[in-house]
């Protein structure tokens, strides 16, 4: 009893003094000082990387990668045409910087991309043989997906094969092979290596009948017995469409296929689209106008503010399904280098990102921080 008196005062301070402690506002914890650690229990987050992020040659830019991001896509230096400009040439000067700097970041590297009718060279679109397109794709699989082996963690193995009402892209590789040299490509990237994850990647899937079309590619090879373990939508995004609901039905139908989810090129276009182009095939172009380039002075506080609501919408809505997307990537860095600036009109001044021209976070990055 004696001791239990003398000891009570003693618990009674510990308990006081432990439960203060839970209540004093500490600094700002430091989970929420970037993006990737914000989200880091949600999905990864991260950036497609141009040839000067790769070299490191603008400090600004190298800064906001390694702190906001834990995973990378190579914008364009994977492309085939980059990486493979020949039969028998290769080229990996960038390629190897751009997982090494992966590697140094500890970060999620995507490859992007494998098999894809766009940037692909003219020795590639040229190819009229069966046999050959064979051994053509499987050096080219083999050889890419073999030399990253354990350091690229995903790879977009096949990249918009589909039409937007969700019928097979006449492309070299169906014109050549026919509908097998879907299952072929994930093969061989399995085949090259077994433990990085593969994705079919592709935009406008919010789109009911690309949807459709998505479901269905994504099940005939997967009864066909190949690999596959995600759909990225590219995401490449206007400040009003698609709508909320329409993103989050894609979420759920294709994560009921069994595959994850991710978003793979995220940006939101703040310009007026011209009327005759829809999604983002990069063939396609319209003529720059004032009026199709309305804001080059700068962007104005009303659309700022737009965007930023925007953003905020997109990503609660990502939180709500976070069991079902593992990624989460932004097509670029900062609104000044963005392929938006020239897509689908060449030299207009676009601000699609969340880090403004001087590498300053806008208010959707403030947005979608504040959503943690
Ligand atoms: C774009 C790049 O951002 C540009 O720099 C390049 O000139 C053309 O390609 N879908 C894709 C990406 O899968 O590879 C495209 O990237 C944008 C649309």
């Amino acid at each position: 009893m004696k001791t239990f008196k003398l000891f009570f005062p003693v618990l009674v301070l510990i308990f006081l003094i432990a439960n203060c402690a839970e209540k004093i506002p500490q600094n700002p914890p430091a989970e929420k000082s970037s993006l990737k650690t914000a989200y880091k229990d949600d999905f990864y987050i991260g950036a497609a990387l141009n040839r000067s992020h790769i070299n490191e040659s603008v400090p600004e830019a190298a800064k906001i990668i390694e702190k906001e991001f834990n995973t990378i896509t190579a914008e364009n230096v994977m492309k085939w045409m980059h990486i493979h400009p020949g039969r028998d040439s290769f080229n990996f000067d960038l390629s190897d910087k751009f997982v090494a700097l992966g590697e140094k970041n500890n970060m999620f590297v995507i490859g992007h991309t494998l098999v894809w009718h766009s940037q692909l060279g003219r020795w590639a679109r040229d190819i009229k043989e069966p046999e050959e397109m064979k051994v053509v794709m499987e050096n080219h699989v083999s050889t890419i997906v073999g030399r990253y082996k354990g350091k690229v963690h995903g790879w977009d193995v096949v990249n918009e094969a589909l039409n937007e009402d969700g019928t097979l892209r006449k492309t070299v590789f169906l014109d050549v092979l026919g509908e097998d040299y879907l299952k072929l490509a994930f093969d061989l990237a399995a085949k090259a290596d077994p433990e990085a994850e593969l994705y079919y990647n592709d935009y406008s899937l919010t789109n009911p009948q690309k949807r459709a079309g998505v479901v269905r590619l994504v099940r005939q090879l997967q009864e066909s017995g190949a690999k596959i373990d995600g759909v990225g939508m590219q995401a490449h995004w206007g400040l009003t469409s698609p709508s909320i609901e329409e993103i989050e039905t894609s979420i759920l139908e294709y994560s009921a296929l069994g595959v994850k989810v991710m978003f793979t090129e995220l940006d939101v276009d703040v310009l007026p689209n011209p009327r005759s182009i829809q999604g983002a095939d990069i063939n396609q172009s319209a003529e720059n106008s004032e009026l199709l380039n309305p804001y080059t002075a700068g962007l104005p506080d009303s659309i700022q503010a737009q965007q930023a609501q925007r953003y905020e919408d997109i990503f609660r809505l990502f939180l709500k399904h976070q069991d079902k997307i593992t990624r989460v990537t932004f097509w670029g860095v900062d609104d000044g280098h963005s392929w938006k600036n020239n897509f689908p009109v060449r030299g207009r001044t676009n601000y699609p990102l969340i880090f403004d021209r001087e590498y300053r976070p806008k208010e959707a990055y403030v947005r979608i921080l504040g959503l943690k």
